[in-house]
């Protein structure tokens, strides 16, 4: 087992009232790193969840304060029943319903990837929050703003100095909260994990065992390690959205050699996160499966790995498409969702 543990570690605060001391006492929180995943990526000494820490960070998540017109939280995009994704939305939408340009990924496991947003546009976790806070389309704020609203706020004041020791609203331990709430959500129990884990609840019947050897040749290239992403910033040939013109990592990086390359996203809890894609062009999982038989395009950055003699895409029959379909389902993690630490109720 890989523990971090965080115990028996309480950092005292003590705030003074008007005649007697209110000593409250904040707890270190222990990140458990599921046997089958890989290491920590997120710097956890740099920034170790505390008990208050962790539920200040699901406050402010769940807060419409966070946007311009007071009601676009971060919950109103990444919703727990679909995974922390916008079921149901091509794209996101949010201040006075604009429309981005992007699906809203599934912000599950955050703690073990460096990079985030389709094009890896920020690879650190605590600086993520700035681009939905200050996107026009998504919650139209600067983080000024927010930080003089949660001044405004006594609640919030005594509960950033309860969680910090340098307990003040400032945009550092704003973030730092947000972060603590985001690394604590580990999704880790779906039927696959306990399988691979050999725990109670994981005998796969024919059909997922079959469909979890297609994935593992045909698919775990790229969808890699226990995660089902690999880190990395893929053209797996979608034609291009002319309209969007999104040209993926290249945005960040400005190299043609980037053109149309996306992260290579997560597939856990996939059978809840529909649309699919970075511009969630597809409704179900069928239209992935066949996009990947027939509809690939060529292009200079499409990846190696998808050509073969051939031609391009990857073959998938009927039976192995049905095994897949059965295996995404048993990426499910219904603990995950239902979890109460991460619920807005
Ligand atoms: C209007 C909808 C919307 C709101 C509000 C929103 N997000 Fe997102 N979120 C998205 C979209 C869309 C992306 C993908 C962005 C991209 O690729 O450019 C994303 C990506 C992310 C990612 C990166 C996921 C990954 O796998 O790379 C994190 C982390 C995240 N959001 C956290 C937050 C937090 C924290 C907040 C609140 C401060 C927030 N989001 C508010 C829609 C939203
Ligand atoms: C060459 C690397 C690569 C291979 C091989 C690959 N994928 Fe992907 N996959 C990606 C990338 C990159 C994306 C995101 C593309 C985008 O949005 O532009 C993606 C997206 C997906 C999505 C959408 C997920 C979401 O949340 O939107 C599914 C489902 C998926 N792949 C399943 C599969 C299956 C099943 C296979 C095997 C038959 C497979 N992939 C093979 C790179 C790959």
């Amino acid at each position: 087992m890989k523990y971090l543990i965080w115990v028996l570690l309480s950092v005292f605060l003590v705030s003074c009232s008007d005649d007697d001391y209110v000593a409250i006492e904040n707890t270190l929180l222990t990140i458990e790193v599921p046997d089958n995943f890989p290491d920590l990526a997120y710097d956890i000494e740099a920034n170790p969840p505390t008990q208050l820490g962790f539920e200040l960070g699901k406050k402010l998540f769940y807060d419409g304060k966070l946007s311009s017109n007071g009601f676009i939280s971060c919950g109103f995009c990444h919703e727990q029943s679909s995974a922390f994704t916008h079921h149901g939305h091509q794209f996101s939408h949010g201040v006075d319903d604009m429309e981005g340009t992007r699906n809203t990924p599934t912000i599950a496991n955050m703690a073990f990837f460096n990079e985030f947003a389709w094009d890896g546009a920020t690879s650190h976790l605590d600086l993520f929050p700035i681009i939905p806070i200050t996107n026009e389309v998504e919650m139209g704020e600067t983080i000024t703003g927010v930080i003089n609203k949660l001044i405004a706020d006594n609640e919030y004041q005594q509960q950033f100095e309860n969680a910090f020791e340098e307990g003040s609203v400032n945009a550092e331990n704003f973030l730092k909260a947000l972060s603590q709430f985001m690394v604590m959500m580990i999704s880790s129990n779906s039927k696959y994990d306990k399988y691979v884990r050999n725990e109670e609840g994981g005998e796969l019947t024919e059909t997922e065992l079959y469909g979890l050897q297609v994935f593992q040749q045909k698919c775990s290239t790229c969808h890699a390690t226990d995660l089902f992403a690999d880190g990395s910033f893929r053209n797996n040939g979608l034609p291009p959205n002319v309209q969007l013109n999104d040209v993926g990592r290249a945005e960040v990086s400005g190299s043609d050699n980037d053109n149309y390359k996306f992260k290579v996203p997560s597939l856990r809890n996939v059978a809840l996160t529909a649309p699919y894609m970075h511009d969630g062009r597809f409704g179900s999982l069928e239209s992935v499966l066949d996009f990947y038989t027939n509809g690939m395009v060529d292009s200079e950055t499409l990846d190696d790995s998808l050509r073969t003699e051939e031609g391009i895409g990857i073959a998938l029959n009927d039976e192995e498409k049905e095994g897949l379909l059965a295996f995404f389902e048993i990426l499910t993690d219904e603990t995950f969702i239902n979890d109460e630490r991460f619920s807005e109720y």
